[in-house]
């Protein structure tokens, strides 16, 4: 007889993997962790004991298990392709923590193996699934700010080497604001607008080197290996105008999140790194704006959606919502920043998004349901 439940193995045990082994565990059904894994044992141990799953050290042995039919990749930026690639060659159903590889040529392979394979490879983040970005992705597609014209996304911060105890990859390459942050911002600005078609960008460095403020690298320098400013505009195929800035160079900043501006009103968009937040509509009758009625009742910290939507999905033989194919879109916007910066030119886009799947947000958090046609 079929398993209903997807047998779910983790491997990186670290800082994301509490939220995720939570819900997994406890909220969402359809999943289950049987194992989790991580190169640093005392990690994996903790993870097990956690999803009272099997703790092992060795990648090798989630891909050689016949019972484990997913893997959940959630280690650092530099491991997210060779651990999908290797997932997907092993036969397994694969999805991984931002951004889906470092370039946009790993990342297409891996989507194509996984086509190949005929596997479902999947990629955060989960965040528009959440109900701040579905209120406002509705908003858009019910018309209530007429045709899109334009918008703009800042992540502006002054990095990270204050609070983290190991701030040293945010600087290095695969690291910077554009692959750390971008996908939230990238993410749902192709929700609200569709598909990108071109990025002109400029972009820089206020700092050569960074000292460590947190402990326990107190002192300790960082050479900056990548940039730290990006300033750019993302023309979409429907002809909005969005203006882009991700930085670790501002001290302190007061422009929002993301705002969509259309011929009939102005759309203030909640922050893409949460599931929930205020989304406020202005008209030319209202300008001050009034805050929309959320859709959904998933507001809190719900990592880990993205995964068992992907597991319902399987089981429904249909497309995914936080697909790898929408994680390649987000990952050629953002080295099309790069790139443009580097060659000085406008650099035009190859991808298409896929399309969103509805899904039946009456349903009770955790009982995910995809609408009924
Ligand atoms: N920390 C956050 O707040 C946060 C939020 C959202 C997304 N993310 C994303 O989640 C991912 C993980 O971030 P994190 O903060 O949990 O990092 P982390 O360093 O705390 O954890 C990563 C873990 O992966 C393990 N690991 C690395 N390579 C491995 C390999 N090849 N095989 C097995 N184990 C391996 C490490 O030992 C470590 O325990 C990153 O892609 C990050 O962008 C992090």
């Amino acid at each position: 007889m079929e398993r209903t439940t997807l047998n779910v193995a983790v491997i990186g045990c670290g800082n994301i993997s509490r939220i995720y082994l939570k819900n997994l565990s406890g909220v969402f059904g359809g999943v289950k962790v049987v194992k989790c894994c991580d190169i640093d044992p005392q990690k994996a141990d903790k993870g097990a004991q956690t999803a009272g799953a099997k703790a092992v050290y060795d990648p090798e042995e989630v891909f050689n298990d016949p019972d484990v039919d997913l893997v959940l990749n959630l280690t650092t930026p530099g491991s997210h392709y060779e651990i999908c690639r290797r997932a997907l060659e092993a036969g397994k159903h694969a999805y991984t923590e931002k951004p889906l590889s470092l370039t946009f040529a790993q990342g297409k392979e891996l989507v194509e193996l996984a086509g190949k394979k005929g596997l479902y490879l999947g990629c955060a983040p989960d965040t528009f699934l959440g109900s701040g970005l579905q209120t406002a992705i509705k908003a858009v597609n019910d018309g209530l700010i007429g045709r899109p014209v334009a918008g703009c996304a800042f992540m502006m911060c002054p990095g990270h080497e204050s609070w983290h105890p190991s701030p040293e990859f945010y600087y290095d390459v695969g690291g910077g604001p554009m692959l750390d942050m971008g996908p939230y911002y990238m993410t749902a600005l192709v929700r609200l607008l569709g598909k990108a078609e071109s990025v002109t960008a400029f972009a820089s460095k206020a700092y050569e080197e960074r000292t460590i403020t947190s402990q326990p690298k107190f002192g300790q320098k960082i050479p900056v290996k990548v940039y730290t400013h990006n300033a750019g505009v993302i023309k979409f195929a429907n002809g909005a105008l969005v203006t882009v800035v991700m930085s670790f160079d501002v001290i302190k900043h007061r422009m929002p999140n993301i705002e969509i501006y259309g011929t009939e009103g102005t759309l203030l968009v909640p922050d893409p790194n949460t599931f929930s937040g205020k989304v406020v509509l202005s008209t030319r009758e209202n300008r001050d704006g009034a805050e929309l009625e959320q859709v959904s009742g998933y507001v809190d910290n719900c990592r880990g959606i993205g995964v068992a939507e992907t597991a319902l999905a399987i089981r429904e033989n249909r497309l995914s919502n936080a697909s790898a194919a929408l994680g390649l879109h987000v990952l050629e916007i953002m080295e099309a920043f790069t790139r443009s910066a580097d060659e000085l030119r406008p650099v035009e886009l190859t991808t298409t998004p896929p399309p969103m799947i509805p899904l039946d947000w009456t349903a009770d958090a955790g009982k995910l349901k995809t609408l009924a046609k």
